[in-house]
């Protein structure tokens, strides 16, 4: 019975207690790292680490560059919660499971989620160590019924039918644009959510970009939507940061080397482009403390 579900409401509120019974204040900006982003923690001060393995309900981060630990301290002076590690459905977690993390963190205090993930690139002109600024997602597992909102509603977290227009928000990703440091060569665009963990085939990538789109970009990646999704439902302010790692494969080759890329690839790509990242998320402290 999903009511019973240890993924639940009482499950999360029971970790935020835990955690809100350990912090010296409670936070209110969250920080969700991708692959290979786990530095972006360094930017705190007066840091408080907890393994995932002590926080009560939260699951095991399984994979390579994901330390499952969670870093509360201040960035700039807004406080902040450092999620080092994800969970994805390709772990064999439910949907409901990947967004505990974001559940537990909303009902400590957070209003505003930071989404960042590495991801693949579709276009030529955005590659490796580019930075695409998530304006609107296609959440392919969801529409295919693996959403974190399937079954009964809580509506402690949210609406049954929650909204998903403006589902990052406009300020917040208008603002990273501006202030991204120009080695970013930051661009707008649509995060498309798969399920992996087999990288996309070209023509699943053809799939998903078209000749022809409305938009400037879209990446592939296996995170984010399911977490972007359960967020909007409990009304968290969301901006999600898109570092390209790697080119999808098309058919013919563009300017970027395709995948298939190994993981470490995607680590190291990731890793090279997190200073600029820090920098990033270091000037919009100020701004994502703001209710
Ligand atoms: Cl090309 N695809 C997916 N699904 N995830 C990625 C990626 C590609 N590059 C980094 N992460």
């Amino acid at each position: 019975c999903p009511h019973l579900s240890p993924n639940g409401y009482e499950a999360c509120a029971e970790a935020a207690a835990w955690l809100k019974a350990r912090l010296r204040e409670p936070p209110r900006v969250a920080l969700v790292c991708g692959s290979g982003l786990g530095a972006l923690a360094q930017e705190l001060s007066e840091p408080q680490a907890f393994d995932y393995a002590d926080i009560p309900h939260f699951p095991r981060s399984t994979v390579q560059g994901h330390a499952g630990r969670l870093v509360v301290g201040r960035l700039g002076s807004a406080p902040c919660a450092v999620l080092q590690g994800r969970f994805h459905l390709y772990e064999g977690y439910s949907p409901a499971q990947v967004v505990v993390p974001v559940r537990t963190l909303a009902l400590a205090g957070v209003h505003t989620l930071v989404l960042t993930n590495a991801a693949g690139s579709l276009r030529p002109h955005l590659g490796p160590g580019h930075l695409l600024v998530i304006r609107d997602h296609i959440d392919l597992p969801g529409l295919a019924g693996r959403s974190p909102l399937v079954g009964p509603n809580d509506e402690r977290f949210g609406p049954r039918f929650p909204a998903m227009t403006d589902a990052y928000d406009p300020a917040l990703w208008r603002l990273a644009l501006a202030l991204a440091p120009k080695e970013l060569r930051a661009q707008p665009g649509v995060y498309v959510g798969v399920g992996g963990p087999s990288y996309e085939t070209p023509a699943e990538c053809r799939l998903a970009c078209p000749g022809r789109v409305p938009t400037p970009a879209f990446p592939p990646g296996m995170s984010t939507v399911s977490e972007a999704s359960a967020a909007r439902h409990l009304g968290l302010r969301v901006l999600g940061l898109s570092l390209i790692t790697n080119s999808a494969p098309g058919d013919d080759d563009g300017p970027h080397p395709a995948t298939p890329t190994g993981h470490e690839e995607v680590l190291l790509a990731a890793q090279e482009g997190a200073r600029h990242l820090r920098a990033l998320l270091v000037a919009l402290a100020p701004k994502l403390d703001e209710p």
